[in-house]
């Protein structure tokens, strides 16, 4: 990458990762493996391998390689969920392997932070409420992402939007927060940090790059996706973002036909994940990605997205500073 002159504030987040600008990588089933951990990783982001669609084994792979591509002690992550089985054991990959940061999302704080911090671990937990952010500092996690209801993938029940999520994050702790949810280029990574957030997680827009693991149709599906082509749906069982398509429109219906959660869990099984991001089944896959696909419009690599969402926050900074028509 080349050494642009930008004004980036050095905050507290960029300090307590070691890394040279506040933007994170999601972590992201079937879409974050080591190749685009490592690729964010060189170009001085965080970048997260997503132990979701791993099972254990894979994981202390993953971060073999990721450790193997990176510079020596070039920082990087690992995303838990914590509702899957075998979490334990994908935590305990974490601690073996001496992972140095851990996200875990989608579920308690309580449950693994304790753990973590013994080891030395950062941990950081995503949050969709101010309330559930101030629980995580009471637990002692080292960082928040507040993720709005924009963001692709599991989402929380009450559809806040980062616009108004962030700021009352912000009020609520006084540990760093890291803003997630619509987040595809430079100004809103300005908008976010003007918010009060010390940072971006990005999660479709690095979906769409070439080191993503995600299938071709998938990263064609983002690209041709409008401002109103996903759709928030499985409401009952877990709020997820998709792209509209066959299978995420026969979510609605059978919501508007008031399916039971049993029906919808029926309806979703495991495996449509895997389908629709990894093998790019247009049908019935489930092509989770955010509403930010309106704003992508190509498959770059990580280096050049990254050299973009730098110039794109210089212009959105001197935009505000008055010194840009
Ligand atoms: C394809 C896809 C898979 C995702 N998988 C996970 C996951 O495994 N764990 C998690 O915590 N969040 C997951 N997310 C949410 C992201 O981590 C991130 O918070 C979100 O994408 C941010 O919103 P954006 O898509 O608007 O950038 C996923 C998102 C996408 C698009």
């Amino acid at each position: 990458m080349s050494d642009r002159q930008i004004l980036w504030p050095s905050n507290r987040l960029q300090k307590l990762f070691g890394i040279r600008y506040p933007i994170v990588q999601a972590g992201m089933v079937w879409v974050s493996g080591w190749k685009l951990c490592a690729a964010v990783g060189r170009c001085g982001g965080l970048g997260m391998i997503g132990a979701g669609s791993m099972k254990p084994e894979q994981l202390r792979e993953h971060i073999r390689d990721a450790r193997t591509a990176l510079p020596d002690g070039t920082p990087f992550a690992v995303n838990v969920p914590l509702l899957r089985g075998d979490v334990q054991e994908l935590i305990q990959v974490c601690l073996e392997m001496n992972v140095r940061i851990v996200f875990t999302s989608a579920g308690n704080p309580a449950t693994f932070t304790e753990t973590l911090k013994k080891a030395g671990t950062t941990v950081v937990h995503v949050v969709p409420t101010a309330k559930l952010a101030k629980k995580c500092e009471e637990r002692g996690v080292d960082a928040v992402v507040c993720e709005g209801t924009e963001a692709g993938g599991h989402n929380g029940i009450d559809e806040i939007p980062t616009f108004v999520l962030v700021p009352q994050v912000r009020d609520a702790v006084r540990i760093p927060v890291i803003a997630a949810g619509g987040i595809a280029d430079g100004r809103g990574i300005m908008a976010a940090l003007s918010l009060g957030a010390d940072g971006v997680q990005i999660g479709t827009r690095f979906a769409a790059t070439q080191e993503s693991s995600a299938h071709a149709r998938y990263k064609q599906a983002v690209v041709d996706a409008g401002e109103t082509d996903t759709v928030l749906s499985l409401k009952k069982i877990g709020p997820t973002r998709m792209i509209k398509s066959p299978f995420s429109l026969k979510c609605v219906e059978y919501e508007q036909r008031c399916a039971t959660p049993d029906e919808l869990q029926l309806l979703l099984d495991r495996k449509r994940e895997r389908r629709g991001i990894f093998e790019g089944d247009w049908e019935e896959g489930q092509l989770e990605a955010g509403m930010c696909s309106g704003l992508i419009g190509d498959v770059p690599t990580v280096e050049q997205l990254m050299e973009r969402l730098l110039a794109e926050y210089r212009d959105a900074v001197d935009r505000v500073a008055g010194n840009l028509e």
